[in-house]
């Protein structure tokens, strides 16, 4: 059923799920662990989704694996990804999810376009072969057996020629899912282009409210989001590459949809985020790793900051937290 919307910025339910907003943070593999996550959701996230995790890996048993299904401190509702081609073992990963993880959501990957994991018949090539997607979310909605809810993330097709969105779409909503995700490039646009937003609004046509609909893509900015959901009538939006270094994008569209006033957040409070990222991220993998994982991390932290360019030079050879605390010094203080 529709949920009732009020104004852009509203409360959603996903399956029996009730979030108090529709602003969500995406899965984005490299970067959305639970250290990103806890900054994200300080800066207004309603809704958080592990990185895409391997249900192979997880059925063997990976303990690296496990560690990506790991809760934030601060997340009260979040979603555990999960990637495969295979009915079976995905419904035993989604079962192995719910066991360890407790999450509040299980989200099937139909979008990831990178050729080893299409080739295994898992992520885009799930949006391709949508009777195959069926197969795959009727396994995970019945292993989950009214649990959790399962929702589904497409691409609008493989190529300009095969956009299968609408017979994927179709597939999603018949095997039981709760919601539906589109980023509408197709896997052979991988991340070029621009994402087709028109597309997003036939699919929300073609659902006509049987399930809310979430739009990811290019959406970069609280005006984008009030764009999006204008023109394409979605019910929440994701923010990915969006919230790279700006953990506040969220709060801050949070009141411009609200208030149509916008909010800008300091440079500093968004690097004060980003050491908080860093220690979490040292306490999950240790001081080393963590510090190379947030060298990338820190680049975007430090946009538009002056001498951002020089900064960066320095971020890329930081090894310790210390140095990272070094550096970003001049920046934090009162
Ligand atoms: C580095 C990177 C990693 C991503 N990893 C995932 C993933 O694990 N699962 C997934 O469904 N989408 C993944 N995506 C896709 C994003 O969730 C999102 O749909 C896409 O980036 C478009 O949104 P944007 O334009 O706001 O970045 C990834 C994107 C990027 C850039």
């Amino acid at each position: 059923m529709k949920n009732t919307k009020t104004s852009l910025y509203h409360p959603l339910k996903i399956g029996n799920l009730h979030l108090e907003g529709n602003l969500f943070l995406a899965p984005v593999a490299g970067y959305s662990d639970c250290a990103f996550r806890y900054v994200c959701i300080e800066g207004g996230a309603n809704f958080t989704c592990t990185e895409m995790v391997s249900s192979e890996a997880l059925v063997r048993n990976s303990v690296k694996t496990e560690q990506l299904l790991k809760r934030a401190e601060n997340e009260k509702a979040y979603a555990v990804q999960i990637f495969g081609g295979n009915p079976q073992i995905m419904a035993q990963a989604a079962g192995i999810v719910i066991q360890k993880a407790h999450p509040e959501v299980i989200d099937i990957n139909a979008g990831c376009p990178v050729p080893k994991i299409v080739k295994s018949g898992a992520g885009s090539a799930l949006t391709r072969d949508f009777e195959q997607l069926y197969q795959v979310t009727k396994a995970v909605v019945d292993a989950v057996n009214g649990e959790v809810p399962v929702t589904v993330k497409i691409r609008s097709g493989w190529d300009y020629s095969n956009l299968t969105w609408k017979q994927a779409a179709t597939a999603v909503v018949q095997a039981g899912a709760a919601a539906i995700t589109m980023h509408p490039r197709t896997r052979a646009q991988g991340y070029e282009g621009k994402a087709d937003w028109s597309l997003l609004a036939k699919l929300t046509e073609h659902i006509a409210g049987q399930i809310p609909v979430f739009a990811s893509g290019d959406i970069f900015s609280p005006q984008a989001v009030k764009d999006v959901i204008e023109q394409t009538n979605v019910d929440g939006v994701m923010f990915a590459r969006g919230a790279m270094g700006n953990p506040f994008v969220f709060e801050e569209t949070r009141h411009f949809l609200q208030t149509g006033v916008a909010m800008d957040t300091a440079p500093q409070i968004r690097i004060r985020a980003g050491m908080k990222e860093l220690r979490i991220l040292i306490q999950e993998k240790g001081e080393i790793p963590a510090c190379r994982e947030m060298r990338k991390r820190f680049c975007a932290y430090s946009k538009g900051l002056e001498g951002s360019s020089q900064l960066r030079t320095r971020i890329v050879a930081a090894n310790t937290q210390k140095d990272f605390e070094e550096l970003f010094a001049p920046y934090i203080q009162d």
